[in-house]
């Protein structure tokens, strides 16, 4: 090429998640059975959507109006809807202006983050969700900045170091949280979030809190929206149907622009990202439409309710399966559906393994491990000894060894064998 044609963020798109398929695959083709504990689909393992909601998705499908374009910002009912949901919770009022649609958070984030000003920084949490950290890093074509999450302090925020790094960084205009947070499983009390929101307030910046999972609460711990405590910060709030009915495929997802006329540039800077979905003319129309018939059905909160129960006895159940093992760190999630694991500092060395059967995968695992993180080395012996696919926390923006696995397996039997597998080749792998 005469000129060089790569975006200087280009080596940030990175999603480990997904790239750990590709040696999935590669194993898979040399004749092992593969469990993906990768990725967070419910429907992908082999969770049944509701009847009912079949049916309201059914119905719309049968408008013409579904299958065609909507609003850029989306089906104007539907934003009402939301507005109406948002209003209702007593904290920030929005109008359905506030309310804009995406092809999901994904698309969302993509946006968000793709039209800041280019020296303006979001700091995020680490661990995180790789498609902010990268997103971020990608637009700004630095390294992401991050604020620790303890896991020691249950995977809280360390606020300390949030406001240190606030204060000493005049490049941040904005803080990402994500709450219930992935991939720690980690729900965030009141007091967490009101003081995120003090530091937000304290340096005049804006907070982006991606809300996926807040539907998805568990261990006494109950739904608390940042609508509910962000005062008069400006904010957008990430919200989608993937997790919560499920429904990943609909690629639907909207924002809640929180304050938006409390400061000029904010809302100069979101009209900005409505200007940029306008040129892609709108988002899913089918899927918005369904949103105030399925989520205002009476069905819909206990529907919430038994799908978080799941989750809660599923988390019991891989906490149970996983804590004690000398020089593993497991925290109970309360939230979404993911637990960390983590190696404690040291425990990890680059000649630990564990016994490959197949010949072909041990080879291919011997070459993979040449160099690279230890976390990431204990995926491969895993995947390679067990079949399971599980994602480095490396993978996650983060400095900490551990990996991340879903509670998303619907047989109970196969859950069973996947935590107790988990737990013996842990013990297998940091014997002396
Ligand atoms: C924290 C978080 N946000 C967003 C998403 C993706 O949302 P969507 O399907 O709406 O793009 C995920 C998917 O795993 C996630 O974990």
């Amino acid at each position: 090429m005469r000129r060089n044609i790569v975006h200087a963020g280009a080596g940030s798109l990175t999603y480990a998640i997904r790239e750990i398929v590709e040696v999935a695959h590669k194993f898979r083709d040399l004749g092992m059975e593969i469990t993906y504990e990768n990725i967070g689909d419910p429907v992908q393992k082999g969770e049944k959507v509701a009847p009912w909601i079949r049916e309201i998705v059914h119905e719309a499908i049968d408008r013409n109006l579904a299958w065609g374009y909507c609003n850029t910002t989306g089906v104007p009912e539907t934003r009402e809807f939301l507005a109406a949901e948002v209003n209702k919770r007593g904290g920030a009022r929005v109008t359905p202006d506030d309310i804009i649609f995406f092809n999901g958070i994904g698309d969302a984030v993509g946006k968000v983050y793709g039209f800041l000003r280019r020296e303006a920084r979001v700091i995020g949490p680490t661990p995180a969700y790789s498609t902010h950290s990268s997103a971020e890093a990608a637009h700004s074509g630095y390294e992401h900045l991050t604020y620790d999450l303890d896991p020691y302090a249950g995977w809280m925020p360390d606020l300390d170091d949030l406001r240190l790094k606030v204060k000493y960084n005049d490049s941040i205009a904005g803080i990402l949280l994500i709450n219930p947070d992935n991939p720690t499983g980690a729900v965030y009390p009141r007091e967490v979030l009101e003081g995120m929101m003090e530091i937000a307030r304290e340096f005049d910046l804006f907070v982006i809190c991606d809300e996926i999972y807040t539907h998805i609460v568990y261990n006494g711990n109950q739904v608390l929206h940042t609508s509910e405590v962000i005062g008069d910060v400006c904010g957008i709030v990430m919200r989608g149907v993937s997790k919560e009915v499920p429904w990943p495929g609909a690629r639907c997802g909207w924002i809640e622009v929180l304050n938006r006329h409390r400061d000029e540039m904010f809302d100069t800077y979101v009209n900005s990202v409505v200007a940029a979905k306008r040129l892609e003319v709108c988002s899913t129309t089918a899927p918005q439409m369904v949103i105030p018939r399925m989520m205002g059905d009476p069905r819909y909160v206990p529907h919430l309710r038994r799908r978080a129960a799941v989750f809660e006895a599923r988390a019991k159940q891989a906490h149970e399966a996983l804590q004690g093992i000398p020089g593993v760190l497991v925290n109970l999630p309360s939230g979404a559906f993911y637990m960390t694991v983590l190696f404690e500092d040291g425990v990890l060395n680059d000649s630990q393994t564990l016994a490959i059967a197949n010949d072909a995968v041990r080879k291919v695992v011997e070459d993979l491990v040449d160099g690279g993180p230890n976390d990431r080395r204990f995926v491969y012996y895993l995947m390679g000894a067990t079949g399971i696919c599980v994602v480095p926390l490396t993978g996650f923006c983060c400095r900490r060894d551990g990996f991340r696995v879903t509670l998303l397996e619907t047989d109970d039997e196969k859950r069973r064998w996947i935590f107790s597998t988990l737990a013996k080749a842990l013990r297998e792998y940091l014997k002396e």
